[in-house]
């Protein structure tokens, strides 16, 4: 009897020493843990305080910093944020030829939209000068606004499409292609701006707010000596459109089922041109009436060069770099016109 009642005390005690232990075997661990991970947080740091020489704005987040040594990763991410903020767009180089990208806007409930997104890319491509040309009667609030906010270089120039052109009796479609005017505006604006004998050296294209592209296409462009082309995807009902491009590496045709004849079957996204050029031939520009779908381009680029003048640029015209991404049929239900209307809600 004495003996079980002893041994039943010694299983009753056993937990309580047991406890004791498996207490400290669990908090020894995440004390070491917290420590380890507080001295970390704190490191990174410590080493931006060091490392950085002479760069004030750097001096000037760290010492706002420093000011509370017990930080928080919410510290950090600022830290991180202010030197993207500062850095955009990337600085202006003297040795690069600048970019002016032309794009012809309208007014429409993605416009905002497609023109942030738009935005977005160039604003990583050095030495670009973006000419946006509203098709408008004036400049509106809206785009003055956005390109004034992305911290680009720009040009912000308007001109009216005039509508219903239509002449009596004339059964042909006057009607002036969208975008022709704002381009040729944009052409004329260049030409008048820059001194043809001794201009900085520029590549100029033409980008419309609704396609997509690749950085590695503005630096495809940017040696450009006359005109220089290269494969456009989803345009013509395919896929992609190129170039034909031989052994020798000249363009020699067109791989495209839509009119593959026209003297230069491209899209408006798949070439650039020298500026040079732009301000040499002076009376190049789009037809604006009289010009079949699909000649646009045609109308401008024999002004300026001949078939063999053409430079394949994205890998002989093996890559693809624009794509076409035109919201035909918008996901947002009548385009966004449905729906809450706050007069005080741009968007
Ligand atoms: C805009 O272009 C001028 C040269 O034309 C250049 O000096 C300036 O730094 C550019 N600004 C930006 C934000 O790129
Ligand atoms: C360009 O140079 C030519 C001849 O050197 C001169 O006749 C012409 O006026 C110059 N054009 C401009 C815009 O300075
Ligand atoms: C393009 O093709 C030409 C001729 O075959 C060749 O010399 C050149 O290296 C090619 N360029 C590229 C970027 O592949």
């Amino acid at each position: 009897m004495g003996n079980e009642e002893l041994w039943v005390q010694s299983v009753l005690e056993m937990p309580k020493r047991r406890d004791i232990l498996a207490i400290v075997l669990i908090v020894l661990p995440w004390t070491l843990l917290i420590t380890v991970w507080h001295q970390s947080t704190i490191a990174p740091l410590l080493a931006v305080h060091k490392d950085d020489g002479g760069d004030s704005r750097r001096d000037l987040a760290a010492g706002l910093d420093s000011k509370e040594y017990c930080l928080s990763d919410r510290d950090i991410v600022e830290v991180v944020r202010t030197e993207y903020v500062y850095t955009r767009p990337p600085p202006w180089s003297d040795t690069l030829p600048t970019i002016h990208v032309i794009t012809p806007t309208y007014s429409r409930p993605v416009q905002k939209a497609e023109l942030t997104r738009l935005a977005n890319t160039l604003l990583h491509v050095p030495n670009l000068h973006w000419i946006l040309v509203e098709d408008s009667q004036r400049r509106t609030p809206l785009i003055t606004r956005l390109l004034r906010d992305t911290g680009l270089n720009y040009t912000h120039l308007n001109v009216e499409t005039p509508r219903n052109y239509k002449l009596r009796g004339d059964m042909r479609d006057p009607r002036i292609p969208r975008g022709t005017m704002q381009r040729n505006l944009a052409l004329r604006w260049l030409r008048e701006t820059f001194n043809k004998n001794n201009s900085q050296p520029g590549i100029v294209y033409f980008a419309d707010d609704d396609n997509t592209y690749s950085l590695e296409l503005f630096e495809e462009m940017r040696s450009t000596r006359k005109v220089s082309v290269w494969p456009v995807a989803f345009v013509g009902g395919l896929r992609y459109e190129s170039p034909k491009v031989n052994a020798a590496g000249k363009v020699y045709g067109w791989k495209t089922v839509f009119d593959p004849h026209r003297p230069f079957a491209i899209d408006m996204a798949g070439f650039a041109v020298n500026l040079r050029l732009i301000l040499q031939r002076s009376q190049a520009y789009f037809k604006l009436r009289g010009v079949k779908g699909g000649y646009q381009e045609s109308s401008l680029l024999r002004e300026l060069v001949t078939l063999n003048d053409l430079e394949p640029k994205a890998a002989n015209c093996t890559k693809i770099l624009v794509w076409h991404t035109r919201t035909e049929k918008p996901v947002l239900v009548n385009e966004g016109k449905k729906g809450f209307t706050d007069p005080n809600v741009e968007i």
